[in-house]
């Protein structure tokens, strides 16, 4: 959520460890979110990363020591630890994880550390046979105690050359992360359905009939609605995007397949959200061998596929039921036809046929049309955002 980290004070705390070249990477997606970080090195981080990588993307000085000269540095650690709003440690070494468990004091994160208050995410990364040693498991433990958020370490090949857990998780994923750290729990106990993607109605075993949909947009309100505490189970189209954390996910193909699966699931759910741009039509007759060009003309008989939401609709109890509409034209009449039609409580309209927003966009810009008769016009901006948005909304419906 955008207004999470937007201006909000971070430190980013960098120890010594391979994986010090993926916090650069983190420093540039908090500072993309609009957040103001400040960061803070182990002399050993400075062995791997150089300040002035960090110094440059920040906008602000490292602090690399409790004694560096110039400015009034005496107290540096003290000040930024009272106006941080959130600490991030990554990577998060044995030696950073014994000292803080133990209230070891000894260089400049350290002590700084000692003066936070606000909430504290942990990214450990090292060794597997470090990473499973007992002192280590056991800082660790005490650390969770202490009320620190404490990241798994992804399990793979490491560059030590052991294979095993102990891989720091990708800069997205930590943010991620990060989000679901910070996020008020406001949608606990709720289970959300969610679809995404396109489906593919197969014409012969190699050709199919599509959509550019590339599911940024259901996978954004899938990883949104599960940092918001939500019971997320996703059924998406095929993507080549990854599983969102802690979320169910059906992967399907076909829009029969798709149907079959959202039928299957949606007992239970408080909230259906459905942003999957399903084929309206297939194949009537599906060619065992691929299709030669024998001739210069070919006719394709279509049929109708089930519309899903609409189904959702006729059987909707107390559910809040959501729809997206792509349209290229006449947006609020189509729309609003869709809300009525398919007894929604919001859709989503978003206008597509735009590079900026819509279809495989990082962005999309939607007005939210309400089941009385209200709309809101959300100016473009990322999907991550749009998706926080909508269920700010549909947390307002009664
Ligand atoms: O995936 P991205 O690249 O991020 O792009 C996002 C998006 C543009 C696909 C998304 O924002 C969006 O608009 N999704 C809905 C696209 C669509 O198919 O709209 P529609 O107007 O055809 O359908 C209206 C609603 O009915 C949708 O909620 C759709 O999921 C649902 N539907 C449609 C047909 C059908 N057979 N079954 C359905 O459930």
């Amino acid at each position: 959520m955008k207004k999470l980290i937007d201006n909000k004070s971070i430190v980013l705390g960098v120890s010594g460890g391979i994986a010090a070249y993926k916090s650069v990477e983190l420093l540039r997606l908090l500072i993309k979110r609009g957040a103001n970080v400040r960061v803070i090195m182990t002399q050993n981080a400075q062995e791997f990363v150089g300040p002035i990588t960090f110094e440059a993307l920040s906008g602000q000085p490292v602090c690399t020591s409790l004694f560096e000269k110039g400015g009034d540095v005496s107290v540096r650690h003290i000040e930024w630890a009272n106006e941080a709003d959130a600490v991030v440690i990554v990577p998060a070494t044995a030696n950073i994880i014994g000292k803080l468990a133990n209230g070891v004091a000894d260089d400049a994160l350290s002590t700084f550390m000692l003066a936070v208050t606000c909430p504290v995410m942990l990214c450990p990364s090292m060794n597997t046979h470090m990473f499973e040693n007992k002192a280590v498991q056991r800082n660790l433990e005490r650390l969770k105690a202490d009320g620190h958020f404490v990241i798994d370490p992804e399990s793979g090949e490491l560059a030590c050359g052991a294979t095993g857990p102990g891989r720091l998780p990708d800069p997205e994923d930590i943010l991620d992360r990060l989000l679901y750290y910070l996020s008020p729990k406001d949608l606990k106990d709720k289970r959300v359905l969610v679809t995404a993607g396109p489906t593919r109605e197969p014409i012969d075993p190699v050709r199919f009939i599509s959509n550019p949909s590339s599911g940024k947009m259901g996978f954004a309100v899938a990883r949104a609605a599960e940092q918001r505490g939500g019971k997320v189970i996703l059924i998406t189209g095929p993507t080549n995007l990854p599983d969102p954390n802690n979320v169910t996910v059906i992967r399907v193909g076909t829009a029969r397949e798709m149907a079959h699966a959202v039928f299957e699931n949606v007992e239970g759910s408080d909230i259906i959200i459905k942003s999957a741009a399903v084929s309206d039509y297939r194949s009537k007759d599906q060619a065992e061998q691929k299709i030669k060009k024998e001739k210069d003309e070919m006719v394709l008989f279509l049929e109708k596929n089930q519309d899903i939401l609409e189904e959702l609709g006729r059987r909707k109890k107390d559910q809040i039921l959501v729809g997206f509409a792509a349209e290229t034209e006449n947006l609020e009449q189509h729309a609003e036809r869709k809300l009525s039609e398919k007894n929604l409580d919001i859709i989503a309209g978003n206008l597509v046929g735009q590079p900026s927003s819509g279809f495989g966009a990082d962005n999309n810009k939607v007005t939210l049309f309400y089941k009385d008769g209200t709309k809101e016009s959300l100016p473009e901006m990322e999907k991550d955002d749009v998706a926080h948005i909508l269920l700010d909304r549909i947390l307002g419906v009664r």
